[in-house]
């Protein structure tokens, strides 16, 4: 099937994500099937979605024809044989391989033999989703982030069983939406949900040494590293149910490669009750008229802080090229448009030096001797090439 600006895009799940995704493909232009298998859930999703485009009349951002167009093209149907119609289809339901499984399985009975189907599963693999197709060549995964609208990246995932155009094709389609598209390959946390786990876990470990405490932390990353917000009001955000469970879920498929160790600290807060902002307390308190320390924010120290963290970060893009789990152009742009890092962490590299990365790294794991810390053979083959 070709996919072009007449193709007819089904979405299942009226989610956050699916919402959003149904947004962005019929601000393209798309006609737009939009079903979830819990009928209250449409209307939600459309009032949501009329909120939000109003919003962008309101600030003169979009005419009203140009939102009242958008709206007119997302059909939010109860009845799932609509998809007959569709040229691509977006999963965007629980993320639960049994329920995506048997949603798949009913599709693939209404949707014509040409029909694509994607996931947009942040956690299971590709290639496990796909084995409940008859055609499982026709399928893979397409990774949007959360805003999906705001949000540039989208990760384009093909399985073992992928055909071998379908990813190219697809990064293309999806391109045309205005995303910035990257091929990764089909394994745990694909590239940002891999390369992003020290960010929370180094920040968490140096919490627990007692090195520095939560604002602290959270300052030197913001303000010294120019990272948006610091990890702790990051997982503050995110909720430490779902952060935990991505840590987990990725340490557990890596068959407990130790740089991956989930962290009790966080795993208590989970216990408790003390989810984040959307629970009143996490990290920091939400409450109203509620007090949270100030940071100590010595210079030398936030410093150091910043470089524990970011050499960890640039170790793990290093090990997401050496495995060839995406290029190192989509690694940085991966990194920067679906985390909002102020740099490429490739280029940071190169930037700070490649034998200064390798230098904290090996100093890491001198101090350590723990795998968690073990410099990646490209950094190492990098460093000693230039030398
Ligand atoms: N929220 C995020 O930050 C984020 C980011 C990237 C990817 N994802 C992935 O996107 C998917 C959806 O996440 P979400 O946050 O939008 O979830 P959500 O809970 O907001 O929405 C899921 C929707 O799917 C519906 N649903 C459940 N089972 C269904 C079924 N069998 N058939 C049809 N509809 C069904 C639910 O009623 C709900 O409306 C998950 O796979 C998640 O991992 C989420």
């Amino acid at each position: 099937m070709t996919l072009d600006k007449e193709t007819v895009v089904g979405i299942i799940g009226a989610g956050t994500m699916g919402a959003g995704i149904a947004q962005i493909a019929s601000t393209n232009g798309h006609e737009v099937y939009l079903y979830d298998a819990y009928a209250e859930q449409l209307p939600k999703a459309k009032s949501g979605l009329e909120k939000i485009l109003n919003r962008q009349v309101e600030k003169g951002r979009m005419s009203q024809e140009e939102v009242d167009g958008i709206l007119s093209r997302i059909h939010f149907v109860e009845d799932i044989t609509e998809f007959g119609k569709c040229g691509f289809v977006i999963e965007a339901i629980v993320e639960n391989i049994d329920i995506k499984k048997d949603a798949f399985q009913r599709l693939e009975g209404i949707v014509s033999k040409e029909c694509i189907l994607a996931s947009n599963t942040s956690s299971l693999s590709i290639a496990s989703i796909s084995s409940a197709l008859k055609k499982p060549e026709r399928f893979l995964g397409v990774h949007f982030f959360n805003p999906a609208p705001l949000m540039k990246l989208v990760e384009i995932i093909p399985s073992v069983a992928t055909d071998s155009d379908l990813a190219q094709s697809t990064k293309e389609f999806i391109s045309g939406w205005g995303k910035i598209t990257v091929l990764a390959k089909d394994t745990p946390g694909f590239i940002v949900n891999r390369v992003a786990r020290p960010f929370y876990s180094e920040a968490l470990r140096i919490l627990e040494e007692g090195v520095a405490d939560v604002p602290t932390i959270d300052w030197a990353m913001k303000e010294i590293g120019g990272f948006r917000m610091g990890p702790f009001k990051l997982m503050d955000l995110i909720g430490h149910d779902v952060n935990y469970e991505v840590t987990s879920s990725v340490f557990k498929e890596f068959y407990y490669d130790p740089r991956f160790k989930p962290s009790f600290t966080q795993k208590r807060l989970v216990e408790a009750g003390w989810l984040g902002r959307k629970s009143g307390k996490g990290f920091y308190n939400y409450g109203e008229g509620a007090k949270n320390p100030d940071p100590n924010t010595d210079k030398e120290l936030g410093e150091e802080i910043l470089h524990r963290i970011l050499v960890m970060l640039i170790n793990e893009a290093f090990d997401a090229v050496f495995m060839n789990i995406g290029s190192a152009e989509d690694v940085d742009l991966a990194m920067q448009n679906g985390v909002n890092y102020p740099k490429g962490l490739l280029a940071w590299a190169e930037e700070i030096g490649l034998e200064n990365v390798l230098g904290r790294m090996n100093a890491l794991y001198e101090e350590y001797q723990e795998d968690r810390y073990r410099p990646n053979p490209l950094l190492k083959r990098m460093v000693r090439e230039k030398q």
